[in-house]
């Protein structure tokens, strides 16, 4: 392990730097654990475990980034979903600015091409419904192999080392606290659904054909399911539904 300092629009943060873990979540809640000052930072060049959403592996071969931050932020429970599409839209939007046009698939894959080009995957620890520090771990597919459906990043860009990848990602994780601190979700939706790809797109949802509507101030999305005579809205959280498509 090595411990570096990279520099950021807001601050200078620690960084763990590994060579090899089952996964950076994990190693930085049992940092979190142990008591470590946050922010920090934790990056492996290969997970043995890495974790995906609902329960799934990310594969993490070399080449990928594979990066977790840890920030404290309070925040109430039910408001966790917030994360998944504040952050999204952060490092959509750094990346954006260098002219990489990634949108999202809601709540909050990076998709490039209509192709998966990064993940979230956020964990938080609480107390008394109240949020108190939170891991927000992200893989990106740099010049690693990817799985079908998947896009690398190097075929598009000239982002050459992992190191300038990991920089602009940090950068646009706290662009993203930053303005979810001063404006909200309210604040900070208006932006992230500029970047939302999924509006429009027919999903299944209990076997049944819905169409995406929108995304409410919850952050959950709005689906109009219809038959003949009848049309209902639904309010999805994320796992409800399938968005069958890459
Ligand atoms: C997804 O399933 O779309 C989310 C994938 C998140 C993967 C990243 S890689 C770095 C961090 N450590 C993990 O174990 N998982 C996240």
């Amino acid at each position: 392990m090595q411990l570096k300092k990279i520099d950021l629009t807001a601050g200078t943060i620690p960084l763990y730097y590994y060579e090899n873990l089952a996964s950076t979540n994990q190693t930085l809640h049992s940092m979190i654990k142990e008591g470590i000052t946050l922010p920090v930072a934790v990056i492996a060049q290969e997970q043995s475990a890495g974790k995906g959403q609902w329960g799934r592996v990310w594969h993490s071969r070399r080449g990928g980034l594979y990066l977790s931050l840890g920030l404290s932020m309070r925040l109430k429970v039910e408001n966790a979903l917030h994360l998944s599409l504040i952050s999204g839209w952060g490092v959509a939007e750094v990346l954006n600015r260098e002219g990489i046009p990634v949108n999202l698939k809601w709540p909050n894959d990076l998709l490039l091409q209509g192709r998966k080009l990064g993940g979230i995957k956020i964990e938080t620890c609480s107390q008394e419904e109240m949020i108190s520090q939170i891991i927000i771990g992200i893989g990106i597919n740099w010049r690693n192999e990817v799985p079908t459906g998947g896009i690398n990043l190097i075929e598009y860009t000239n982002i050459n080392r992992l190191e300038q990848l990991a920089k602009l990602t940090l950068e646009g994780l706290f662009l993203a606290a930053q303005n979810y601190t001063k404006e909200g979700l309210e604040g900070t939706l208006p932006l992230y659904l500029n970047r939302l790809d999924t509006i429009g797109k027919e999903v299944q949802i209990n076997g049944m054909a819905g169409l995406v509507v929108g995304v409410n101030a919850k952050g959950q999305l709005r689906v109009v399911v219809s038959s003949p005579g009848a049309r209902c809205e639904i309010s999805c959280l994320p796992g409800m539904i399938s968005l069958g498509y890459h």
